[in-house]
């Protein structure tokens, strides 16, 4: 029986690109944003190429309970979810004085509360289904304190223990779990946060879905996408939290104005 994987910001960058393999793979989709357009095009291409049954449903994951809301719509199509992958993300870099507080909110209720409220919702239908997966996107930045990125940081740190967590619990059942995190990818994301792009050496979206696969055929628990990526989030995970955090203050967006 096919399986029905559930991918959240499918409309763009990483989420695409999972759509993308997963199909190949011989997976059915369900693809959630709140583009309509964009995963109506996507489920277009996706049933041409694959003959996959593909389901887009826009949705706002920053609403109450969109876990619910979310696997409301599924039943509604008669369908279950054998998969979650959870890409969804919204981040700004800005100093968090000058943040704007609806902002904010949107980064905390997206990155934590939806993504926590999605795997929730979902927990019983992956742990019951035959190859049962949840993939959390997490970020490098969850690895460390981040002066500029404050909020963003530390919603991804709450993702990769979160998601650790969850990947020790599922043991001895037959659902995998993974937190992947990316280093800078190219998409969307840094047009929306705001973020410099001089100096910064991307991957692409399929080098990071392709970290993801290798990931879960090794079973582990975490994968950070590129080799400096993983060599620069071990590091932070050794060395004392006063250094690190030293080091991403030299980063960080100086104030606009003085905090005096
Ligand atoms: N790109 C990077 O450098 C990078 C690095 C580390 C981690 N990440 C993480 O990777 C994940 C994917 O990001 P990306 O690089 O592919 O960025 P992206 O191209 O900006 O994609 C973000 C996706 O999230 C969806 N989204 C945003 N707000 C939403 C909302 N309120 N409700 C539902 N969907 C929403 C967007 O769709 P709509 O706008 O259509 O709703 C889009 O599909 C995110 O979790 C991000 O934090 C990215």
């Amino acid at each position: 029986m096919r399986r029905t994987t559930v991918i959240t910001g499918a409309s763009s960058g990483i989420g695409a690109e999972f759509a993308r393999r997963f199909a190949q793979q011989g997976d059915d989709l369900v693809l959630v944003a709140r583009r309509l357009d964009r995963l109506e095009s996507l489920a277009a291409d996706l049933r041409g190429q694959y003959s996959a049954t593909v389901t887009p449903i826009a949705l706002d994951l920053t609403g109450p309970r969109p876990g619910a809301a979310l696997r409301a719509r599924l039943a509604e199509h008669g369908l279950v979810a054998g998969a979650l992958v959870n890409c969804a993300g919204y981040g700004r870099t800005e100093r968090f004085e000058e943040a704007d507080a609806d902002s904010v909110a949107r980064q905390i209720a997206l990155d934590v509360t939806a993504l926590t409220d999605l795997t929730k919702a979902f927990w019983p239908d992956l742990l019951g289904a035959e190859t049962g997966l949840l993939i959390n996107v997490a970020s490098l930045t969850g690895y460390a304190p981040m002066p500029g990125m404050a909020v963003y940081a530390a919603a991804k740190a709450f993702v990769l223990s979160f998601t650790e967590a969850l990947w020790a619990e599922a043991r001895g059942s037959r659902l995998r779990v993974l937190c992947l995190s990316p280093g800078p990818t190219s998409s969307e994301f840094y047009e929306t946060s705001g973020t410099s792009t001089r100096g910064v050496r991307f991957q692409t979206p399929e080098q990071v879905v392709d970290t993801a696969f290798r990931a879960l055929d090794n079973d582990r628990p975490t994968a950070v996408s590129g080799r400096l990526n993983t060599l620069a989030a071990a590091l932070m995970r050794t060395l004392p939290r006063r250094i690190v955090l030293a080091l991403a203050a030299r980063q960080a967006p100086k104030p606009s104005v003085s905090l005096q």
